[in-house]
């Protein structure tokens, strides 16, 4: 019996599925990862894998990994994944896009309504029980409609996000590498990165990490932002320069940001961004709705599925 291992504890009734026509070796733990040593010891001889975004996919293991035929990453990013390597030792990897989309950007606009009404903030003085009353500038926020929103990286999240701003009467721009149709559609308009960032009141990063995106948002990108504007992050860490941005935001040069990822997940208390109160910040729960998650699980099995029997996978990536 071909050998599937999966990193994390995931619906029972997608390991059944597997169980029928596969030996499944699962690490039972819905919060901590498979530590490296037992994810390279169980992969060693497995011709599937299930792996999650903390999961590094690299030389090392795809090397070891004799009989390995696919690996299904749980995330619709796999820069957790060495492509290069994964090709030359002919391992077909997938990802689960277009099932979180709809979730992912539900999640940034969260961020977004969060941050520009100070919820968080207001939240933590009422709990603390510091609330003295009602007076006109009281946790007074920013509104979103009639702002212009920046959206880097129009793909189908950042365009999910798109059509839910419709409702709020906002000008919308976006930057990718190239103009893209889906953003014409919306009635976004394209715009040099530069532009994105000096005109947007709130600039949203949805765009996949990659060798060029990386470390796209640093300290030239914080300062050419408008001193009442927002950075949301629902992208990958890996996208900011924490340090810069940290800075614009304690030295006023932003008004703030709402992040859902971090370079180095998870992050403590200790993380300079921790106690700072113009900041949003969530664990990496862009796609976790029981729904999707189950969906995303799904496909993930039905990709394993396909290929260690000989057809095609669903959802590659290229
Ligand atoms: C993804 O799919 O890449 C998300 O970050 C997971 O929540």
């Amino acid at each position: 019996m071909k050998k599937i291992v999966i990193t994390r504890k995931i619906n029972p009734t997608m390991i059944q599925k597997l169980e029928k026509d596969f030996r499944v070796v699962l690490w039972d733990e819905a919060e901590k990862p498979m530590p490296r040593d037992r994810f390279l010891e169980e992969t060693a001889d497995a011709h599937g894998v299930l792996t999650m975004l903390s999961d590094k996919v690299d030389e090392e293991m795809l090397s070891n990994a004799r009989n390995l035929k696919v690996v299904a990453n749980l995330a619709v990013g796999y820069d957790n994944i060495d492509l290069e390597s994964a090709k030359q030792h002919n391992v077909i990897i997938t990802n689960t896009p277009d099932v979180l989309t709809e979730t992912t950007a539900e999640l940034a606009f969260t961020l977004m309504l969060t941050a520009a009404r100070r919820v968080l903030e207001a939240n933590r003085q009422l709990m603390a029980g510091e609330w003295s009353g009602w007076s006109p500038y009281h946790m007074a926020g920013t509104d979103i409609f009639g702002k212009t929103v920046g959206i880097f990286g129009m793909g189908s999240i950042g365009a999910a996000f798109a059509r839910r701003l419709s409702g709020f009467r906002t000008k919308v721009l976006y930057h990718n590498r190239s103009q893209s149709e889906l953003g014409e559609t919306l009635g976004a308009e394209y715009v040099s990165f530069e532009d994105l960032l000096s005109a947007s009141d709130f600039v949203l990063c949805a765009a996949p990490l990659t060798d060029e995106t990386k470390h796209r948002f640093d300290k030239e990108a914080f300062q050419r932002m408008k001193d009442s504007a927002f950075f949301i992050n629902i992208g990958r860490g890996a996208h900011v320069v924490e340090a810069d941005l940290a800075r614009a935001v304690e030295t006023g040069q932003i008004r703030g940001a709402a992040l859902d990822v971090f370079e180095n997940e998870p992050i403590g208390k200790d993380h300079p961004f921790v106690n700072m109160d113009n900041m949003t910040l969530l664990p990496h729960i862009g796609s976790a709705s029981v729904d999707t998650r189950n969906n995303m699980m799904n496909l993930c099995v039905n990709n394993i599925m396909e290929v260690l029997n000989g057809g095609n996978p669903i959802t590659p990536v290229k």
